[in-house]
Formats: structure tokens, sequence, C-alpha cells
């Protein structure tokens, strides 16, 4: 399957020997810091995040999510990549503040693990979108270097656009001569306040894999979603004040009863493995076993993970299925479907409490039960409207950001696993 990302793949795949070039000696010279990082990962909805629109409705701002989520799981799966630059892919729904060069400063990218680096706007910039914080002036920062686009690698990123590397901060800890995208010529839907992307995909010289080598146990991060903050009052329990963290590192505490842990999987959906893909073997609803038939299981790698999807796509037969599944489950309750008011298409039910208390759902990955919980499974859009938050997708599926609220996620690219783990991400 071809993808919107292939271009940062081919950036990934031909900057492998400047990689090693670079990082043979950056590696020496700065000591290993104690702990895992810890970051603040803001949703875009939060009153505090720079892209919170306080003029929106909540049910707008869940609309908007859904909006999004189709138009990032289209740019998965298009095979069209006719865009002029490397700034296009902004809908995600978290970001993280970091800095960039020396003195740090402050960059408020978008999270996005369906990409593999850092992208900035930089001066001079001959097309970019308007952005509040002032654009990147790489002649500010005192470790910054240019690579050479003389080089066959080089001449792979696209015209006006450079490969570049400075001092990255996360926290505390300043992590020189990162790889970073240095974008001179950029468009994308991009609000202005946000300034590029933190990708943390798996390829071999994606960010992670750069910064491995300073964070306790190596190449892992992980993260720990609040609810949807437009959702929260609906529910008694959760914190509207707490946020999402992502970690950088290993906790030692990455194990224990309830972690499940899957496979990473390498398969041709992208040929330098950015994707985090995994073995969905099947879905239970109550005591319904939907397992993928022999010929779906024959594709290994069917499921994306991603952060900045919202709602979970899944392969298309199994989709039907589910959904099949779920309706009958919620027969007995006496609920009546009624149409998706927000225009996405979902499976919706008219109701008129709070949560729905759906058919337990458990996602059969490959080693990994993930027990859903109702609010993983439905969301509500509006006063008297519950939607299940999956829809159907085509080839590969995506589990994305809603199911996994309230799970500590872990992608181990030193062990090739993610894990799930149920947690309080209100109160951790
Ligand atoms: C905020 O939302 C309103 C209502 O939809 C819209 O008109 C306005 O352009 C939005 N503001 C920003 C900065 O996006
Ligand atoms: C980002 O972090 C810097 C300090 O590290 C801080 O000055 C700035 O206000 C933060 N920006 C946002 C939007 O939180
Ligand atoms: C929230 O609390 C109210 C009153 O305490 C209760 O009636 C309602 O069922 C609770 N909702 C949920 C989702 O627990
Ligand atoms: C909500 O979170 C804040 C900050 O983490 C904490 O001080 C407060 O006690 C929490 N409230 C509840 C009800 O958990
Ligand atoms: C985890 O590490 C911290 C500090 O590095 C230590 O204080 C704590 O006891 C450790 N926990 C476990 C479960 O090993
Ligand atoms: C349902 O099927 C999956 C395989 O798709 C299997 O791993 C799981 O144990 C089954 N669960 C039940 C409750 O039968
Ligand atoms: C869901 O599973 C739990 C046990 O994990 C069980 O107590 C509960 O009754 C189940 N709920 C439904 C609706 O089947
Ligand atoms: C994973 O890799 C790390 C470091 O490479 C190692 O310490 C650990 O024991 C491995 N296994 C698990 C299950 O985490």
């Amino acid at each position: 399957m071809a993808t919107p990302y292939h271009s940062l793949s081919a950036i990934a795949s031909s900057i492998v020997i400047l990689f090693l070039l670079v990082r043979s000696n950056a590696q020496d010279n700065v000591p290993h810091h104690g702990g895992v990082i810890s970051l603040n990962m803001i949703h875009r909805d939060t009153p505090s995040s720079p892209l919170y629109n306080s003029s929106l409705t909540n049910w707008q701002r869940v609309s908007n999510a859904l909006r999004r989520s189709r138009d990032r799981i289209n740019r998965f799966t298009s095979s069209e990549d006719e865009s002029p630059d490397h700034l296009m892919y902004s809908e995600g729904d978290y970001l993280v503040n970091i800095s960039i060069g020396t003195p740090p400063r402050p960059f408020i990218g978008i999270v996005d693990t369906g990409s593999d680096l850092i992208w900035t706007q930089c001066m001079p910039c001959r097309q970019c979108f308007e952005q509040n914080p002032p654009l990147f002036d790489p002649a500010s920062s005192s470790t910054y270097r240019a690579l050479s686009c003389m080089s066959n690698e080089c001449r792979l990123l696209r015209p006006a656009s450079f490969c570049s590397i400075d001092t990255v901060t996360l926290g505390s800890t300043s992590i020189p001569k990162t790889i970073f995208g240095c974008g001179h010529q950029n468009g994308g839907d991009f609000s202005g306040i946000e300034s590029g992307i933190v990708g943390l995909g798996r390829g071999a010289v994606s960010f992670i894999s750069q910064i491995g080598g300073y964070l306790v146990g190596g190449k892992y991060f992980s993260y720990c979603l609040v609810p949807n903050p437009a959702m929260s009052f609906l529910s008694n329990n959760s914190n509207a004040t707490s946020s999402s963290m992502m970690y950088f590192g290993r906790p030692n505490t990455s194990s224990g009863p309830e972690v499940v842990t899957t496979p990473l999987l390498s398969n041709g959906v992208s040929a330098t493995q950015t994707f985090y893909i995994v073995e969905l073997q099947g879905i239970s609803v109550g005591a319904n076993n939907i397992t993928l038939n022999a010929d779906a299981k024959a594709f290994k790698g069917n499921m994306i993970i991603d952060s900045g999807t919202t709602l979970t796509y899944l392969p298309e037969l199994l989709y039907d299925s589910f959904k099949s599944a779920i309706e009958e489950e919620l027969k007995d309750r006496d609920l009546e479907v009624k149409q998706d008011p927000t225009g996405s298409g979902l499976s919706c039910f008219l109701i008129k409490y709070d949560i729905l208390p759906g058919p337990n759902v458990t996602f059969h990955f490959k080693g990994a039960d993930v027990k859903l919980k109702s609010s993983n499974t439905f969301v509500r859009v509006d006063d008297e409207t519950v939607c299940l938050a999956f829809s159907r997708g085509s080839g590969v599926g995506t589990y994305g950001n809603w199911a996994q609220i309230n799970y500590l996620v872990g992608y181990d690219l030193e062990n090739k696993t993610v894990s799930f783990q149920p947690t309080d991400c209100t109160t951790s």
C-alpha cells in the first residue's frame, strides 16, 4: 500500500548514512540522565491548549475530532502524494512542548506516531503557513548545522527543504545533534499556533531511534491519555484538570499482572517501518467471538496503533461483523438506531443518559487481549446520541486514541512490542 508518508520514508532511508556519521560522535559526549522524561501531552481541546477555541461547543469539538480522524485516515490510505512540502499532516489530537536549538526555543508540535522526524518551519521561508510563534531561525541557534544537500541522500529530499541537526530538549534533557526537518516551503492545515510535527514513528533514523541512547532502557516511549476534555463533563470521576502524559524512556513499572504485550510486525505496509503495526486476530463482543477468516489472517500486520487518529478503523470485513454484534447486543436494551448527526457515518443510537452500558468488548491482538471500557467503545456526540467509536477502514486498520484512553500504552522499539496497561490516567 502506498502511503502519503513515503516522502518521509524516502528521507528516513536516505539519511541513514548521514545519521551514522552524526551519531557516532554525539553519543559519547553527553551523560545519560537518570530517570524517565515526562512531558504533558496537551489535548488540543483542553482549555490550556494553544489550539483551544473557546467559541466552540463541546459537541462541535467532538464533531471536529471525528472529521480530523477521517481526514487522517484518508491520508493514511491515499495513494496520492502530491504534497509540495513536508508539513502537511496536522490532524493529530495531541501536542507536546519541546525545544530546539541553543538557547532552547520552545516548539509546540503535533504528536504523530505515523511519521518519523521532528519537522518545523524555518527561516528563510519561501512558502509557509502563518504561525504565531516566530519561525525557527537557524541563525539564532549556536548548535544548528545544515546537512549538505549535495549528497545523493539529501537530493531525495524535496526541493527547498533541508535536513538539519540541532540540539533538541525534552523537559530538562538536552539531546545534541538530532536530525530534524527544517521546512522552508510548507503548507497544510495548520492553525498557526503549533509550529510543526513531533514524529514518533519507528523508522531506522526516526527521532526515537536517534535519541534512544539518551533514554533509560533505550528506545522506549509511552503515554497515558485522559478522557477527551470535551467529554469530561459527562463523567463523574474524570479530573478535567489532569493532563495526558508522555514518557520517554522505559519505566521500571512497565510490567505487571495487567500488562498485555503484542509484537510489532514488519510487513509491506510501509517500506521504512514508520508505522506501529500489529496483528489483530479477532474481537469479542459479549459472548460473541468474531475471528478473522483465513484470508484476512494471512495478512498478518493488519492494524496500525496510532496516537493521532481519534476513532478506530477496522478492516472492512471485521467492521461489518463487529457492528452487527454490537447492534445485536444492544437490541435487548431497546435502543433506537439513529443517523449519525455529525455526518461521519458512524453507527449511532438514541440515548438519554450519560454512558451507554455496552457489552464487554475485547480486542484480541496477538498475545494481548485488550478489554475496552464502554467509554472506549462509544462516543457521545450530542445530547441524545451516542455512537460506536469505530468505523470501516480499508485494507489495514488503525487503532485510534479513543480506544487507548486510560491505558498506559508502551512502544518498545528495542523488543519490538506494544503494551497496554489499564490505568487511571487522571491520577497517575
Ligand atoms: C473558532 O470557532 C469559530 C466557530 O466555529 C470559528 O468561526 C473560528 O474561526 C474559530 N477560530 C479559530 C482560531 O479557529
Ligand atoms: C512551552 O515551554 C516553555 C518552557 O519550556 C514555556 O516558556 C512555554 O510557555 C510553553 N508553551 C506552552 C504553550 O505551554
Ligand atoms: C454521575 O452522578 C450522578 C449523581 O451523582 C448519577 O446520577 C449518574 O448516574 C452518574 N453518572 C455516571 C456516568 O456515573
Ligand atoms: C485532580 O487533579 C489535581 C491535580 O493533579 C489534584 O490536585 C486533585 O486532587 C484531583 N481531583 C480529583 C477529584 O481527583
Ligand atoms: C523505579 O526507579 C525509581 C528511581 O529510579 C526507584 O525509586 C523505584 O523504587 C523503582 N521502582 C521499582 C518498582 O523498581
Ligand atoms: C476469541 O478469539 C480469539 C482469537 O481471535 C481468542 O484469542 C480468544 O481467546 C477468544 N476468546 C474467547 C472468550 O473465546
Ligand atoms: C463485563 O465483564 C465483567 C467481568 O470482566 C462482568 O462482571 C460484567 O458483567 C460484564 N458486563 C457485561 C455487560 O457483560
Ligand atoms: C526489552 O529490552 C530491554 C533493553 O533492551 C531489556 O532490558 C528487557 O529485559 C527486554 N524485555 C522486556 C520484556 O522488556
